[in-house]
């Protein structure tokens, strides 16, 4: 196998941590950063570079523009402007200017690779990116998400948040369904171990949790006024699973080919992911609560898609 080369567009908060996480995991063994401010780009492919002598592997890493991801393996869109708000749909009309300038870069160059997007709205913009690019793209989405949500069910119910399965489907947002009927923890269903356990496992705070988990991103850039590890760390994970042909089920915003009846819309679901990016989406089942709640949260995006002119 060749060299593995990644390109990550934007290099702010975001994107600095994204390529410490592939860092941290050996993935790629070039990273290319680009920026608007090139300067900025040069000094932090400077400071990674720095990193990158105590990684596990060599990396070359370095400042770059659009003619040098011609033979990217991967794209990561990290491109974001400054101001972030606590409904992530209201960032659509900054962003969606940077993403055209994205697409007229990517166009240029004829790309048609794997594309992980990341930038806010997450599933309005990837669709944007999709529509708009040859790319293939794939949002971040619940990802995040659905690792807040095992954090929430390891802190309540002392299991490691490694053996628990939750997803957060739909939008990486407010809208965003917590699938409580398909939690399992140490391979088991909620159900089963609430039914066997009940002081431990029968009394989960589920409104608590399902706040934690929808408004930790603004709660966190309320405080230090961006998030970075969790998605450095998240994107990393998903970039791996890819580029490492894992073959791996992990949740990320994808377009939806009549899912519980959804269409024409960028949404998370658990997704099989390798080499060729995603190779199948994997339905759970849902509750008819969660089923709907599914429909309403695609319905948002679809309306917000449409926005993108
Ligand atoms: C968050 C950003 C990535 O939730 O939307 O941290």
């Amino acid at each position: 196998m060749g060299l593995v080369r990644i390109g990550i567009i934007g290099t702010g908060h975001v994107g600095s941590h994204v390529a410490s996480g592939l860092l941290s995991r050996g993935v790629g063994d070039e990273l290319i950063l680009l920026d608007s401010d090139r300067p900025k780009a040069e000094r932090q492919a400077q400071d990674l570079a720095d990193a990158a002598a105590f990684a596990a592997r060599p990396v070359r890493i370095r400042a770059g523009d659009y003619q040098d991801l011609q033979t990217a393996d991967l794209v990561v869109v990290c491109a974001s402007g400054p101001l972030f708000k606590a409904d992530r749909l209201e960032e659509l009309a900054d962003n969606l200017a940077i993403m055209r300038q994205v697409a007229a870069g990517l166009n240029a160059l004829d790309y048609r690779g794997l594309l992980l997007a990341i930038t806010n709205p997450c599933d309005v913009l990837a669709w944007f990116l999709a529509q708009q690019t040859r790319a293939r793209v794939i949002g971040t989405g619940t990802l995040l998400d659905s690792a807040r949500f095992r954090s929430a069910l390891a802190r309540q119910t002392g299991v490691a948040p490694q053996h628990i399965q939750a997803y957060c489907l739909g939008e990486h947002g407010d809208s965003q369904v917590l699938a409580w009927s398909a939690v399992s923890l140490m391979g088991l269903p909620l159900a089963h171990l609430a039914e066997q356990w009940p002081a431990r496992f029968g009394r989960l705070d589920r409104v608590a949790i399902t706040r934690q988990v929808v408004k930790a991103g603004w709660d966190i850039v309320q405080g230090k006024g961006s998030t970075e590890f969790g998605i450095g760390a998240a994107t990393a994970e998903l970039a791996q699973a890819l580029l490492g042909d894992e073959q791996r089920i992990l949740p990320c915003s994808v377009p939806l080919t009549g899912q519980y009846g959804q269409t024409s819309v960028f949404a998370s679901l658990p997704c099989l992911l390798g080499r060729q990016g995603v190779e199948a989406i994997v339905p759970l089942p849902l509750s008819a609560a969660e089923t709907s709640a599914l429909a309403a949260s695609c319905q948002r995006l679809r309306h917000y898609q449409q926005q993108c002119g």
